[in-house]
């Protein structure tokens, strides 16, 4: 059986139960050992960092036939786009943050990445921590403020191998290596042991998971008794009382948009609610973050008409165009209500 090149192509279908989906058993040629075992202290990480990108195994493994294109894809989409999106944007890929309805410049939007980090630690209430899980930690952003502003300790993990090696090569430049370590690793079969982390961070990737439950105990299961889960999101709107799903054209436009950024079927921040609610974690809020983000979009649509960002989008492949296609469609869905950016907040009982 080849990945190479598959495209995952998901029908979403809007409902929790629906997000598990049958398994069988296969031998993949893997370029990414999604299921190796990784050691849990934090020097071993350090060695592994360097094998990250070039390993490729054959194993026997139990594997669901389209979460595991979809896996590809998300490598694959992420390996190669990332450096553009590092040249045009840097080290964060997630939105700003900004004062509703306010009209910002080219030059104020990583600043808004930046605040979207504060925002998101002040809703929270985090004022330290001091080992701290970034799942799906891009090219390591969010990993490398957190060790400066806390001292903290940040294990990352993506699917992108680049993704991992550049985060590693960005953090030693700045002499962080010793703080945080990168590797490639699912989020739904984290490589790490109960109880690890004081704080849980899921900056913009929760919306690649296609088995929301799983990733969510996961997110539980590393957390240690005390610690604080942050997942900021993407959802779409949660139904109203008298409906069991989203509309036929809110299912279409969602589609569109999963087949251009590699995505599973969508939630709603209700949804994530009731996950968290499940495992009886505790202090659970909530807040609708649209209209603080709401400036990002236009602003990367109009970064692809420089000269730069056009020339490099051009270089860096079909899929990245492809994902550039969608993002207008971004605007439409946040437009209508049907997006939103969620953030939900929990905290673990003692
Ligand atoms: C939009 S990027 C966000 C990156 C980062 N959190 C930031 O704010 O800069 C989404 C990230 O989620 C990761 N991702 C998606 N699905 C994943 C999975 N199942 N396991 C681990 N990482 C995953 C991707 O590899 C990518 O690094």
């Amino acid at each position: 059986m080849s990945f190479t090149a598959a495209t995952p192509i998901l029908t979403p279908s809007y409902s929790l139960s629906s997000l598990h989906s049958n398994r069988f058993k296969a031998t993949i040629l893997s370029p990414i050992p999604l299921r190796r075992s990784f050691s849990s202290s934090f020097t071993r990480c350090r060695r592994n960092c360097s094998l990250i990108a070039t390993a490729a195994t054959t194993t026997d493994v139990e594997i669901d036939m389209d979460v595991d294109r979809l896996k590809e894809g998300i490598a694959e989409f992420y390996d190669e786009s990332s450096g553009l999106w590092e040249n045009v944007w840097g080290e964060h890929m997630h939105h700003g943050f900004y004062d509703p309805d306010s009209s910002v410049s080219l030059s104020d939007h990583r600043a808004a990445q930046i605040r979207m980090i504060e925002e998101t630690l002040r809703f929270a209430g985090v004022e330290a921590a001091t080992a701290v899980v970034d799942v799906g930690c891009g090219i390591g952003g969010s990993s490398r403020y957190l060790a400066r502003k806390f001292g903290a300790k940040c294990r990352g993990i993506t699917l992108s191998p680049v993704q991992a090696k550049r985060a590693q090569a960005i953090a030693a430049d700045a002499g962080l290596s010793d703080k945080v370590c990168f590797e490639v690793a699912d989020a739904l079969n984290q490589p790490f042991s109960d109880g690890e982390f004081d704080l849980v961070w899921s900056m913009e990737s929760g919306e690649h998971m296609p088995d929301k439950s799983k990733f969510v105990s996961e997110l539980v299961r590393v957390a240690a008794p005390g610690a604080t889960i942050i997942i900021v999101t993407w959802c779409h709107r949660d139904l109203g009382p008298s409906e069991d799903s989203l509309q036929p054209w809110e299912h279409k436009l969602l589609q569109k948009i999963c087949d251009g950024f590699y995505l599973p079927a969508w939630c709603s921040t209700a949804d994530y609610v009731k996950l968290v609610e499940s495992h009886g974690l505790q202090d659970v809020r909530t807040a609708d973050w649209s209209r603080n983000v709401a400036p990002f979009w236009p602003a990367v649509i109009r970064s692809a008409f420089t000269w730069n960002g056009f020339s490099s989008l051009l270089r860096s492949g079909w899929k990245t165009i492809k994902g550039a296609l969608v993002m207008p469609l971004m605007i439409e869905g946040f437009k209508k209500d049907l997006i939103k950016f969620a953030i939900i907040t929990c905290r673990k009982p003692e």
